[in-house]
């Protein structure tokens, strides 16, 4: 029995974890795809926005929590009142679902650490135009390739496999596309004409067909399973083995891991982006990135993306931050660890989306198309995209397995911190040991990962990754900004973050977390709604995914307050 909490071993070590929680594959695969989807520019101004509003106010204020009330995040809430115990467990039920996804994603930049050694994303040039998904051969719903358009065929529309969006056959495709001719290729929700059968197998053996098709397999529809992806089960399993371990003892271990799961990164990602930018065809996709349309800052949506954006990549909202605070010794600077922590997260995502955009930008350059029609976007892009500049490296394959380790460094911190703030959770409450506590976490979050590795398996992804950000870490942080803010008093908690830090913060704080951020939220969360009428993520919505996206959110709480009436046997009771 823990009498005396763990504390980290020095400042630099806390702040290592707590950014090495906040850079992640939110930062290299999430923020790009997310920025790629609400258009771009005006989309980093939003998200700067409200880094600056919202994500490090908030970070300070999670800090303190856990610092202040020294227990993980349903513990701190069970401190304000008993009532609201349930509350630190929906919070940590969000993140909970989050890291399920989570590791998916590891689990594939696992393969794609073989794929990068075998440079298996580029395929064999006339597999696809003729067999797979030749007219003759396959119906009609399940084609990627029409060769040879008949007459009778045209208009009639058809569901894309890629993307599940409704594609109409034409003659004479767009005019923006390359060229035209007697193959159209449905691919990322756009129909591409292309005037000979290589020309098409050139395009649909790039990294997109691989990915989609090949190594996930995906369905038109997350009703329709699909096959079980067995390399993708391998790869989803050594993830957890890699995340287990990395978090076995606790913050002693995780104060070394994160030096090398921090700064090695970094380095990689620099040469990502020298390499991408100097890639011909990079000026049109950096332009897509850095140029704001004004007037998409008119969205609720779009800001609601920015918004949860931040919060998954600042990781707050999940009740990491909370447990981490609470680990921080007694004499600290809360509001200096929150900046370094807010701004080295941004800054590595602002480069992350430079050497996806610019790679987005040659691949465009190379099929003669706009940026904004080049791939499909949604959770596959940075499979997409990274592979595309890394085969354009001298030493592609040396360089891939860097990058895929590269990722999955910065993956492991953020992922073992939120099994940490459970874990913690579950050990404050019921004393258990940090091992047991650590494989039932990890052991529940496996088995429900299981469904998303088959070909349904990135629908479900997305989802859920759209349920969780959007509503689930928002409703959280409108919680907390709730109950702090306007129960517990801004003011004290400033004075409190104020007395623990050397950089002391002003009353501006208080406006953000009693007005800016609870008003904020309410805007975007009902706009969003609204504007839901049009479809949501890469998949388009479907009412059945709506209804169970709700399903979940709604059950988040009750299974907290099942938890939290639970009777605990811990030492913080
Ligand atoms: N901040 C993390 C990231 O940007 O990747 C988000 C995160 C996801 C943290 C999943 C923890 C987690 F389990």
């Amino acid at each position: 029995m823990a009498a005396i909490r763990e504390t980290w071993n020095s400042r630099t070590a806390f702040v290592l974890a707590a950014i090495g929680s906040a850079i992640g594959l939110g930062n290299i695969w999430r923020f790009p795809y997310i920025t790629y989807e609400n258009g771009g520019g005006a989309f980093l101004v939003a998200y700067f926005v409200c880094l600056f509003l919202a994500g490090i106010p908030l970070l300070m204020l999670e800090f303190s929590i856990g610092h202040k009330f020294q227990q993980a995040a349903p513990g701190s809430f069970r401190k304000i009142t008993p009532r609201l115990e349930w509350f630190g467990w929906f919070a940590a039920g969000v993140g909970f679902i989050i890291v399920t996804y989570y590791a998916i994603i590891m689990g594939w930049s696992m393969n794609y650490t073989y794929e990068a050694a075998t440079l298996g994303w580029e395929q064999e040039e006339g597999v696809y135009a003729d067999t797979r998904y030749a007219i003759a051969e396959t119906d009609l719903e399940d084609m990627a390739v029409l060769a040879e358009v008949p007459d009778s065929l045209v208009g009639r529309s058809f569901v894309s496999p890629v993307t599940a969006e409704p594609c109409v056959v034409c003659a004479d495709p767009a005019g923006d596309m390359t060229g035209y001719g007697t193959i159209l290729v449905a691919f990322g929700g756009h129909l591409y004409g292309f005037n000979t059968v290589d020309d098409a197998n050139a395009f649909m053996g790039s990294p997109g067909d691989f990915f989609f098709n090949e190594f996930l397999g995906v369905t038109s529809s997350p009703w329709d399973m699909g096959d079980f992806k067995w390399p993708l089960f391998i790869g989803f399993s050594l993830a957890w083995i890699w995340i287990v371990a990395s978090v076995w003892k606790g913050t002693r271990t995780v104060s070394k891991v994160v030096y090398f799961t921090v700064l090695v990164p970094w380095a990689l990602l620099v040469v990502f982006v020298i390499r991408g930018i100097s890639l011909s065809g990079a000026g049109q996709g950096l332009s897509f990135y850095l140029t704001p349309v004004w007037s998409n800052l008119m969205s609720g949506k779009l800001w609601l993306a920015a918004i949860s954006q931040v919060f998954f990549s600042l990781s707050v909202g999940f009740a990491i931050m909370i447990a981490y605070g609470s680990f921080l010794p007694k004499k600290t600077n809360i509001a200096a660890n929150a900046m370094i922590v807010g701004i080295a997260d941004a800054v590595t995502a602002f480069f992350g989306g430079m050497a996806v955009f610019s790679a987005l930008g040659h691949h465009a350059e190379s099929l003669g198309v706009p940026v904004s029609h080049v791939v499909s976007s949604g959770p596959g892009l940075a499979f997409v995209a990274y592979p595309h500049i890394i085969t354009q490296l001298p030493a592609a394959r040396l360089f891939g397995v860097l990058f895929f380790l590269m990722l999955l460094t910065l993956a492991v911190d953020s992922a073992f911190s939120l099994l940490e703030a459970v874990t913690a959770s579950v050990k404050d409450k019921w004393n258990t040991s940090h091992g047991k506590a650590n494989l039932i976490v990890g052991g529940l979050s496996f088995l429900l990962g299981i469904p998303m590795l088959t070909g349904m398996g990135i629908h479900i992804l997305d989802i859920a990754d759209h349920f969780m950000n959007s509503f689930g870490l928002t409703l959280v942080v409108l919680g907390e900004v709730l109950i702090i803010g306007w129960g517990t008093g801004a003011e004290e908690q400033r004075q409190y973050i104020n007395r623990n830090s050397g950089l002391q913060i002003g009353i501006w704080w208080n406006v953000c977390i009693r007005w800016l951020i609870p008003m904020g939220i309410i805007w975007m969360i009902f706009s969003e709604i609204r504007e839901r009428a049009v479809p949501y993520g890469s998949f388009g919505l479907r009412s059945q995914e709506f209804l169970f996206g709700w399903l979940i959110i709604i059950l988040l709480p009750i299974v907290g307050d099942l938890l939290a009436s639970a009777k605990g046997r811990g030492e913080g009771l």
